[in-house]
This record gives structure tokens, C-alpha cells and sequence, in this order.
């Protein structure tokens, strides 16, 4: 499906374009900072990024063999047979093994690789050998219930260690993880279940959020009901509250645990063996189960942890994005296991019991590096300054964010407010889809400046483009690919190769489409401007309009509906859906709750849209398109402008502007 033409979707989300970025402000880093960093000058970034572009095989061969322990050595670096990469064939190495069993018998074996805080107040440390404990057992006992490599197990769990414990499992032996976010709804685990064919899941009967209980196995059982791949369920014990345990396929993770022995040999996959699948949103319904394989993909996890958070054995690394999401596969575990951090683990919500919950962690557990989202940032920006100076906040080094643009105001805040001055912020654009960072400062190199990613990691080459495929000078909005693979690149959407290519490499034949609308300035500088598909990013969540179309579609009230993003201070996108009711249904307040109701039931309650309107009818071409842009300058407030001549009937228009 071809994207939308260029112009009217850029400056779908209008926060580089604010007052302070003008003014140009830029932060070096400091010589302090710069004496210690894995990366300590723009000569070295340079040196290294040029080879990295030029001599991709040279490159990638010596990361390889330095970041990655392998039990059988590759052969050959990269194969690209458009639109498929290989990378590191004849290479045979397993991930868990990479992220636990290396730094046994180093001084890191007694370390902690876990902190973790439960948002009751509870607090576990699990060192890297008890890690190892962990893993082995789990491991044996998946391998018992009879999951073997290549089969899927979905996870649907808290934020506790006992998810990263079955995510490594999985790894360990072989099996291939799909994480759901613990905010999808039955149905949306349903899906996905059947998508990927599921036998294993692994849940909780709650996690804690806001001081309640979020019940997770109430919300399996219902997604169960529809599942037939599905043989077995684990199920861990987090809030106590009561569940149904069914007979025969339910087990406890605590009887599971007393199965397993502690020692598991990990048998060695090969370099492009599947590691997880984890669905996303896309331009159409369905969502997409993105692939990603074991040796390419960790490379890619590991490298940027170093590179871009400068992470180091003595690092305390907190980073609040969920496991269910990509942040959370290649910034909570993978990235960071394998190089030895400590890993800081919080499982609620950041304001509860008081805004100040992250400030005051950071100074209880002495936390170094923060990755957050912008999203979050507004949010702290709103409760006030004062939560934040009531702590000290001094053993901070670097922050990081990602998810969406960073408004140079937000930037600006998070860099004076909690890096007092003093840390680094690396600002890093990747997507699910690319696994691992792909363009961020390298904190001892690049000078900063608010609201710009600024350059591209290593191997990286991103260029911008025209409708038709043609570049477009510096300085002018593009649509940005990226020309060359690399090795955390997904590999093909799950069960649907034919939707891949359609999808990432059709638009710009031999480039990766990344559906970013995005510029370079005259500096060099990457400014992201945002989606210039049919996808929203609601609080740095990525949600489909399509989706969210197709699940009020199935309300019987509706006739027809329109998801639209409008710019919204805290979320940077809200949700707005136009609908057209039925004859016999009356447009009320209470339809309009049922439908937001509605939504949360189908997908998830990130997806609820923050307005519904209804409308007599819908903006639409004589062909029978609807024009959503036109319904985006609506939700937005704005007058409706650009050619409106397609327009089968402009008095539509008018009511809907008439309308709330
Ligand atoms: C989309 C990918 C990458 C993990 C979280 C989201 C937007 C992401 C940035 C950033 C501007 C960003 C892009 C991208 N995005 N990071 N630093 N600056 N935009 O992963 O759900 O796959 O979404 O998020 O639009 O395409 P995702």
C-alpha cells in the first residue's frame, strides 16, 4: 500500500517547530564526561562511522567477534538478497549465554543484574549467578512441558524479574518469545496468540498499577476460550489476588519452579535462528508480527547500550519502558544483560504513591542513567518542579529518551530539572522494526542540540526522499529510508512476507522505508518530524488508525468511523474518531463512552480514543475516499485548508465543524 503523498501529513506533530529551536542552542560534552565514555571524541565517531559505512564487512566482522560470545565462528558477514538479509551465517551462538553464562566466573557473577522494585515498595536484588539459577530451571521446565526450538510462547506479565527470567528461558532454549503488553485486552492477546500459533503462555494473576490490581490471568482466560494451539499456562504469583486455575494446563510458577534443576547446558542456535516475534501496529488492521533473529539483533541491542548509554560495569540503569514493548526487549534486557550492567527494574506507575516516585528510586538505589519517554517528561513537567527538588538526583550521568520527537522546551527541562546541568541527553530514533537504536547523539562525541536526534549510529544510512524517490536537498522535509542492512534489522513479518515487502520495501525499491517523515540540516542533524503513514503515536504508543477503524466497526451503532490524530500537549498525539451511527441510534454522551468502551474491549485501553464525534457524514473524494486529512484539520480545531476540490460534498464539512 502506497503511503499518503508527502505534504499535507508532514507536521503531523508540530513540536520541532517551536520558538527555542530557533534559537540554536548546542551542548558539548563535557571533558569529564568525555575522559570516561566508551566513545570520548567526534574524530573517533567519525573514524568508526565512516569504516563502518565503507567497509561494512571489516566492520561488523570485528564487533562481532568482540561483543558477542560464539560457540561456532561465521563464515560470511552479510548476504542481501533484497528484501532479505543474513547476517553472520555459518555462526552458531545462544543469546541467553550472551546475556548470563559469560560473565560467570568473571567478578560480575555476584553482581547484581537485577534491582527490582515492585510499586508496593518491595525490593529484590537477583545477582547474575542467581540469574543463571533462574534461567536454568526455567529453561528445563519449558523444555519438559514440551517446547522445543523454534516454538512461540507468549508472555503477558508485569514488570517483574520473572519476565525477564522467561524472556531468557525462551532464548535459552531456542523457543521464540511474544511479549504482549499487560495493557492489551482479551481479545488482542486472542490474536495474537492465533497469529503465531502460541502453546506456551506465561502470565501473572496481576501486577500492581495506581495501588490496584491489574488482573492479567482474568484477562488470559477470556483470550484462552478461543485459542486452540495453546497446551500450557505458567502462572506467578504477584498480587495474590484470586484466579481460576484450570486443570491440566494451568500451573503455578512457584510448583513449576520446584521441577527444575539449576543447571541448564545451552545448546548453541544458528546466528539467524529466531529470537522473538513482537507485534505493531501498521498502515492496516491486522497488526504485525515483526521477526527478529538472535545474533544480528543482539549485536545491534548490545553495541548501541555501549556506544549510546556508555554503559559501564558500575552502571545502575533504569529504563521505564515495558518489556511488552521493542524498548524493552533491546533496553531492559538484551542490551543490557549482555554487557554486565545492573539492570534497575520498576513495575508501576511513575506517580504513584506521589509524582516524585522515579526522583526519589533514583536517589534510594543511587541509579546512573535514565531512559525515559517524551510523553513521560510532559507529564513530570506538569506536576511541577517541586517533585523533582526535593531530591538530589547526583548520582545521574546520562538521560535518554525515545518514542517520539523531544520538544526543545521538554529537552530542556529533563537536561536542567533532573541532569542538573550536568548530564548528556542521548535523544535516539529506532523503531520496532530496526531492533536497536539508529540515530542518537554518542554521549562523550556529539554536541547536543534540544529536539534533534542528531546523527546515525554505526553502519547506518539514512537518506531522505521525495514522493518518487528522489532525494531531497539539506534542509528539506523527506521521507526517510535507510539504503543499506543492518544487523538488528527485522527480518520479515510473521507468516506474512509478501505484507514485509509491501509493506518496507515497496514504496523505494532497494531501501527500507521507515515511514518517518524527517530532515537534515545544514549541520548535519536529524530532525524527526513523525509518521507520514496512517500511524499515530498516542504517549509514545504506536497505534494503527486502521485498527482502531476496524474495531469500532464491529459496534452495531456504527456505520462507518474515522481515526484521526490530533497534537495534544502531554500525549503528542490524542485519538479522535469521526462516526457515522446507524439508522435507530441516537448520537448521545453515553454511545460515546460505550464506543470508547468499545475500543478498550477490542485492542487495549492505550487505543480508547480521547473523542468521539459523531457526524452525519464523512468528508469524502467523489471516488469514495475518506479525506482524513481534512478530519485531522478538523480534530485539530484548524481551519480547512489545501485543495478541497476533490471533495464529493463540501457542506460536510461545515457540519462537522458545527459539531463539538
Ligand atoms: C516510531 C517507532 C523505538 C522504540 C519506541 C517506539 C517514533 C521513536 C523517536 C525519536 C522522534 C521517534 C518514530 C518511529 N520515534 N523514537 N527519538 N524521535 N520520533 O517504537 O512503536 O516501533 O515506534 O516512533 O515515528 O517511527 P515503535
Amino acid at each position: 500500500m502506497r503511503t499518503p503523498t508527502l505534504k499535507p501529513h508532514l507536521n503531523v506533530s508540530d513540536q520541532t517547530n517551536t520558538s527555542v529551536s530557533r534559537k540554536k542552542r548546542s551542548f558539548k560534552p563535557s571533558a569529564e564526561f568525555q575522559r570516561q565514555a566508551n566513545l570520548g571524541s567526534m574524530a573517533s565517531y567519525k573514524k568508526l562511522h565512516a569504516e563502518s559505512v565503507n567497509s561494512p564487512d571489516t566492520f561488523w566482522k570485528r564487533m562481532a567477534n568482540e561483543h558477542l560470545v560464539w560457540r561456532k565462528p561465521f563464515t560470511k558477514v552479510c548476504t542481501w538478497k533484497e528484501p532479505h538479509a543474513k547476517w553472520f551465517t555459518g555462526g552458531r551462538l545462544n543469546v541467553s549465554e550472551n546475556c548470563i553464562d559469560r560473565h560467570l566466573g568473571t567478578a560480575r557473577e555476584n553482581k547484581a543484574a537485577i534491582i527490582f522494585e515492585g510499586e508496593p515498595g518491595d525490593v529484590r536484588t537477583i545477582t547474575y549467578r542467581q540469574l543463571y539459577f533462574h534461567v536454568s530451571r526455567f529453561a528445563h521446565i519449558f523444555e519438559n512441558m514440551g517446547v522445543g526450538p523454534g516454538d512461540r510462547v507468549a508472555i503477558y506479565m508485569p514488570m517483574v524479574p520473572e519476565a525477564v527470567i522467561a524472556m531468557l528461558a525462551c532464548a535459552r532454549i531456542g523457543a521464540v518469545h511474544t511479549v504482549i503488553f499487560g495493557g492489551f485486552s482479551s481479545e488482542a492477546i486472542k490474536d495474537r496468540i492465533n497469529d503465531c500459533k502460541a502453546k506456551l503462555v506465561i502470565t501473572a494473576d496481576g501486577g500492581w498499577r495506581r495501588g490496584k490490581v491489574v488482573e492479567l490471568k482474568s484477562t488470559v482466560d477470556r483470550a484462552l476460550a478461543g485459542t486452540p494451539s495453546v497446551q500450557s499456562v505458567i502462572v506467578l504469583k504477584r498480587t495474590g489476588n484470586p484466579v481460576t486455575m484450570q486443570e491440566g494446563r494451568d500451573i503455578w510458577w512457584h510448583d513449576a519452579w520446584k521441577g527444575g534443576p539449576n543447571h541448564h547446558k545451552a545448546k548453541a542456535f544458528d546466528s539467524e535462528h529466531p529470537l522473538f516475534i513482537l507485534y505493531t501496529s501498521g498502515s492496516t488492521g491486522k497488526p504485525k508480527g515483526v521477526l527478529h533473529t538472535s545474533a544480528g539483533y543482539l549485536l545491534g541491542a548490545k553495541l548501541t547500550s555501549h556506544y549510546v548509554f556508555d554503559l559501564k560495569d558500575t552502571d545502575r540503569y533504569f529504563c521505564s519502558a515495558d518489556i511488552g514493548w521493542i524498548t524493552g526487549h533491546s533496553y531492559v534486557v538484551y542490551g543490557i544483560l549482555s554487557n554486565g550492567a545492573t539492570l534497575f527494574l520498576y513495575e508501576g506507575a511513575p506517580n504513584q504513591p506521589e509524582p516524585d516516585r522515579f526522583w526519589e528510586m533514583i536517589d534510594r538505589h543511587g541509579l546512573t542513567i535514565l531512559y525515559t519517554a517524551p510523553t513521560a517528561i510532559r507529564a513530570f513537567m506538569r506536576w511541577g518542579d517541586n517533585y523533582v527538588l526535593k531530591h538530589n538526583l547526583d548520582s545521574l550521568r546520562l538521560l535518554g529518551s525515545v518514542g517520539e520527537p523531544i520538544s526543545p522546551e521538554a529537552w530542556l527541562w529533563y537536561h536542567k530539572m533532573i541532569g542538573k546541568g550536568r548530564c548528556p541527553i542521548v535523544d535516539t530514533w529506532w523503531q520496532t522494526e530496526t531492533g536497536s537504536i539508529m540515530i542518537s547523539p554518542m554521549p562523550g562525541a556529539t554536541p547536543c542540540v534540544p529536539g534533534t536526534a542528531t546523527l546515525p549510529f554505526f553502519g547506518v544510512s539514512p537518506k531522505f526522499v521525495d514522493d518518487k524517490g528522489k532525494e531531497v536537498p539539506r534542509g528539506t522535509d523527506g521521507k526517510m529510508v535507510i539504503t543499506k542492512p543492518w544487523p538488528s534489522m527485522l527480518r520479515t513479518l510473521w507468516g506474512d512476507d509478501e505484507r514485509f515487502k509491501q509493506t518496507y520495501f515497496s514504496e523505494f525499491p532497494g531501501w527500507y522505508f521507515t515511514g518517518d517523515g524527517a530532515r537534515q540540516d545544514k549541520d548535519g542533524n536529524f530532525w524527526i518530524i513523525g509518521r507520514v503513514d496512517d500511524v499515530l503515536n498516542v504517549s509514545g504508543h504506536r497505534i494503527g488508525t486502521a485498527e482502531v477503524e476496524g474495531a469500532l466497526a464491529t459496534h452495531p451503532a456504527v456505520a462507518e468511523a474515522a481515526a484521526v490524530g490530533r497534537p495534544d500537549d502531554l500525549k503528542g498525539q490524542a485519538l479522535v474518531v469521526f462516526v457515522t451511527l446507524k439508522t435507530g441510534h441516537a448520537a448521545t454522551p453515553e454511545l460515546k463512552e460505550a464506543l470508547r468502551a468499545h475500543v478498550g474491549k477490542e485492542i487495549g485501553a492505550i487505543a480508547k480514543p480521547d473523542q468521539v464525534r459523531f457526524a452525519a457524514a464523512l468528508p469524502k473524494t467523489r471516488s469514495g475516499k475518506i479525506m482524513r486529512r481534512i478530519l485531522k484539520q478538523i480534530a485539530s480545531g484548524g481551519e480547512v485548508k489545501g485543495d478541497t476540490s476533490t471533495l464529493e460534498d463540501f457542506s460536510v464539512v461545515a457540519a462537522l465543524q458545527a459539531e463539538d
